[in-house]
């Protein structure tokens, strides 16, 4: 297990699935966690059990993130390391609303999933910079399968995956090339057994067993096993290791699509 003990994090999305098994994975490494949410009774439930602090929060309100970055450096001294993991899915293909609601849902998850991670990158580098001693930090951001192949049935969020991709590497080589010390990294989950596959498979019934079915492994991830990823990314295991993706998709993406 990576030693994440004297770090710092910030977990976003932590009331559910892959967030809730990431502060657990880091508290349980060492780190103190500033857990995240917009539901505060399961969020504030789920740190209060692992020792973390709790805070509220919308991602997408960009002007909020440096009040949540500050509670953390007020809590904890620095900022070692940021999971921007909250996200949500739309719902909707191309053609499938019409105008008002195809943009309504587009706007929506793409400020959450999309300009959420991007405002966390931002603030967290401007505390990450500015650590006792030496400026240096880990940013690992979640995209999804769904950024290599997307799904036609959800345009906004397949398309803001994708997006997230690309984010990491951009804000990992600015700081490369600003000598930060920060190294910003994603994590590609395949289907896992979460609130967001329970949500999808509202808007498309039979997602689930479709998905399962994706990997040769022949079976949804457990939370668990994506924190561990998101655990090595953040620790100081990989120094070398930025503008990087780990796939965790249970060798989904590695098979050809006949078999
Ligand atoms: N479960 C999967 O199969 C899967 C696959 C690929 C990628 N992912 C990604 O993993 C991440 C975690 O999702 P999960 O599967 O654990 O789903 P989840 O629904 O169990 O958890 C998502 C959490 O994010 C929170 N959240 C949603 N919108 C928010 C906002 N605006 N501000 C703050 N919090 C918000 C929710 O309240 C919830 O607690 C997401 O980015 C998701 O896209 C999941």
């Amino acid at each position: 297990m990576p030693d994440l003990s004297g770090k710092a994090a910030i977990v976003t999305g932590c009331a559910s699935g892959i967030g809730a098994a990431t502060v657990r994975r880091l508290a349980a490494d060492g780190a103190q966690v500033l857990g995240t949410d917009l539901d505060a009774e399961r969020g504030a439930a789920l740190c209060a059990e692992v020792g973390a602090v709790f805070a509220v929060q919308d991602v997408s309100d960009r002007a909020a993130w440096p009040a949540i970055v500050g509670q953390a450096v007020a809590a904890f001294g620095r900022l070692d390391i940021l999971v921007n993991n909250a996200g949500m899915v739309s719902g909707a293909g191309i053609g499938d609303l019409d105008d008002d609601a195809m943009f309504a849902a587009w706007d929506q998850v793409l400020a959450v999933n999309l300009t959420g991670t991007m405002a966390g990158c931002r603030a967290a580098i401007a505390a990450m910079r500015e650590n006792p001693g030496v400026p240096k930090g880990a940013i690992v951001n979640i995209a999804s399968t769904t950024a290599i192949a997307p799904l036609p049935t959800d345009v906004g969020y397949s398309a803001s995956k994708g997006a997230v991709r690309v984010l990491s590497k951009s804000v990992a080589s600015w700081c490369a090339q600003h000598q930060l010390n920060i190294r910003c990294n994603t994590v590609i989950p395949g289907a896992t057994m979460t609130g967001i596959l329970e949500a999808a498979e509202q808007h498309t019934p039979g997602l689930i067993a479709a998905v399962a079915k994706t990997s040769p492994l022949n079976r949804l991830a457990d939370p668990s096993e994506t924190a561990a990823a998101i655990a090595f990314l953040a620790s100081d295991e990989c120094p070398f290791m930025t503008g990087a993706e780990m796939l965790v998709d249970g060798g989904a993406l590695s098979i050809h699509p006949g078999f």
